[in-house]
């Protein structure tokens, strides 16, 4: 604690009012490396690169907080940009974490107007007015940033970049260049994230391709006693075993994982739209759910599961649709995954010795209690598959590598359309955000099946639910294997050029023989039912191979 936060620190205390200036309680409680260096230092960037939970977030908001409070030249304009506009508002505005808790206000008091230090705080302006006269932009990575593009901003606070879409526009063309007024600093957050393209620009702040950074290392394990229980044990349960607890516990940037199943590019390439939308499959067909549930074998009850589904008739492709993961009991999971079958009519995939009878007990029950209560309408009870795990881990999940690398898989990203107003001038414009699988990609692209590494979760529940796609042949006719249709080479040599014959003669062809042409054109009246009625097998004795039945 510096000597300053002690006078603060006893300041506030003597007077019965620990907001009174809310950098007092921040420099009372923040670990070291959560603290910002010298302001009249010569540092452009701080990144606070941190585990889950470690703390970052608190950092950002705390640290813009002091560079405004500290601002006394009136009229700032600083900047708040999060992966997403919702993520922006909802964790970095208002959360727990955020910028006004930083402010030593919350959101209430500003609505009610009773806020010391805030004015307003618009969402739909993305815009906060302080009463010392500065104004925050709050912004959307995913979007470019391009509200605070052009601004004359004196720092931004950039929350969890390695999630960030279109980082090249929010960062290179945006926030770089509009942070030039003032103290002219920018303080970013987050956790590294192997399975991200914002890897490239974490790369960039870390190992010196960015002039005047300052690196803070912040660990999950040193903020645990601000955490609640069930965020320690399902985020270190998710990771423990696994190669992402160093990026999820210690903040570290997986880069390269030699021998991981799935390259960040195959990943990548994945991509696609959402159902309906531009890019995205028109609509699916068969859908199963994979579901890997807690063993209570395990140190964690982490549960997920992943739906899978497949394209209309003639798109080879299968689709990611969802991916889910965290803690819930085996009831509570159980109740959660038949629900989602029964409203995407989707088969259930478990693995049938992964926890044994118990499991299938517990889903035959839930099942049975949903059905008595209404929930599964009659006769629209889930089915569901149970799988035999012989092989061993990374030979279950090879083929499903494989059918990445084919560019079978695609993934449906969700884009999250939004609407702000330009205060100035009333302007409406619409925004939109991307929604990707991260935590399922990321478990992905480090997975490597060595000796005593676990599985991670999401990755075991998206191979239960490609299964049953490994056995299709997602090929164009033509292929070996079974087939239905003639080749054109084998039509050619049995009947010589099959696109020069005229059309009739072709249909004809392909039809397997010769039809009376003597009637003149088709008549669609021919296949009406009463012809048949017209002409039982007995009136009928031109056609020998009817028989009256006796
Ligand atoms: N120095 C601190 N003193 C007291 N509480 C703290 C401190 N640092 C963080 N916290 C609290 O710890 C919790 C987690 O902090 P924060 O939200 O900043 O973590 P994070 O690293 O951003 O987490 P996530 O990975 O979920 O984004 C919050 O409740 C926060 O208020
Ligand atoms: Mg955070």
């Amino acid at each position: 604690m510096t000597a300053d936060a002690d006078v603060l620190g006893m300041v506030s205390d003597r007077l019965g009012q620990p907001d009174a200036d809310p950098r007092s309680w921040w420099f009372g409680t923040a670990r070291d490396e959560q603290r910002l260096p010298p302001l009249g230092d010569d540092w452009r960037i701080l990144y606070f690169q941190g585990g889950r939970g470690s703390g970052k977030t608190m950092a950002g908001a705390a640290g813009l907080a002091q560079i405004i409070i500290e601002d006394e030249e009136p009229g700032g304009q600083y900047g708040i940009v999060a992966p997403t506009y919702r993520d922006a508002w909802t964790v970095c505005v208002e959360g727990e974490s955020g910028i006004l808790r930083a402010l030593g206000t919350t959101a209430g008091e500003v609505k009610n107007n009773t806020s010391k230090s805030v004015e307003y705080a618009y969402r739909s302006y993305g815009e906060i007015g302080l009463r010392s006269g500065h104004t925050i932009y709050v912004d959307s990575a995913d979007d470019g940033a391009l509200r605070v593009q052009g601004k004359n901003l004196r720092a931004v606070w950039g929350d969890e970049l390695g999630l960030w879409t279109r980082w090249q526009t929010a960062w290179d063309e945006s926030i770089r260049y509009a942070v030039r007024k003032g103290v002219s600093k920018i303080i970013v957050t987050g956790t590294p994230k192997v399975s991200r393209p914002a890897r490239a620009l974490i790369r960039r702040l870390i190992r010196g391709g960015e002039p005047g950074v300052i690196v803070r290392r912040l660990r999950t394990i040193d903020n645990i006693r601000n955490l609640s229980e069930s965020f320690y044990t399902s985020v270190i349960g998710m990771a423990r075993g696994t190669r992402l607890e160093r990026q999820e516990l210690e903040g570290e940037l997986l880069d390269d994982i030699e021998g991981a199943l799935w390259s960040r590019d195959l990943v990548d390439a994945a991509q696609c739209g959402w159902i309906g939308e531009e890019g995205g499959p028109p609509f699916l067909t068969r859908t199963y759910i994979g579901v890997d549930p807690s063993d209570g074998l395990e140190d964690s009850d982490e549960q997920a599961y992943t739906v899978v589904s497949r394209g209309q008739v003639d798109d080879p492709h299968i689709y990611v649709t969802e991916s889910w993961g965290g803690q819930a009991s085996p009831v509570k999971f159980a109740k959660m995954v038949i629900r989602r079958a029964v409203e995407l009519h989707a088969t259930l995939v478990i693995e049938k010795n992964h926890g044994g009878e118990w499991l299938r007990a517990t889903f035959t029950e839930v099942m049975r209690d949903l059905r008595e209560h209404g929930e599964i309408p009659p006769g629209m009870t889930p089915p569901v598959e149970l799988v035999q795990a012989s092989k061993a881990k990374r030979t279950r999940a090879e083929p499903v590598a494989a059918l990445y690398d084919r560019g079978i898989v695609r993934h449906c990203q969700r884009r999250v359309r939004y609407q702000i107003t330009d205060p100035a001038t009333g302007e409406q414009t619409w925004h939109a955000d991307t929604e990707r699988f991260t935590e399922l990609e990321d478990q992905m692209c480090s997975y490597t099946g060595a000796l005593r590494e676990r599985s991670p979760d999401r990755l075991d529940s998206l191979v239960w639910a490609c299964h049953f796609f490994l056995d299709l042949s997602h090929r164009h006719a033509g292929s070996p294997g079974k087939r239905e249709y003639a080749l054109r080479a084998e039509l050619e040599a049995e009947y010589g050029d099959v696109e020069a014959r005229p059309r009739d003669d072709h249909r004809r062809l392909v039809q397997g023989g010769e039809y009376d042409r003597s009637e003149g054109d088709w008549s669609e009246d021919g296949f009406a039912p009463q012809d048949d009625q017209a002409s039982t097998p007995a009136q009928d004795k031109a056609r020998a191979n009817v028989h009256p039945w006796r």
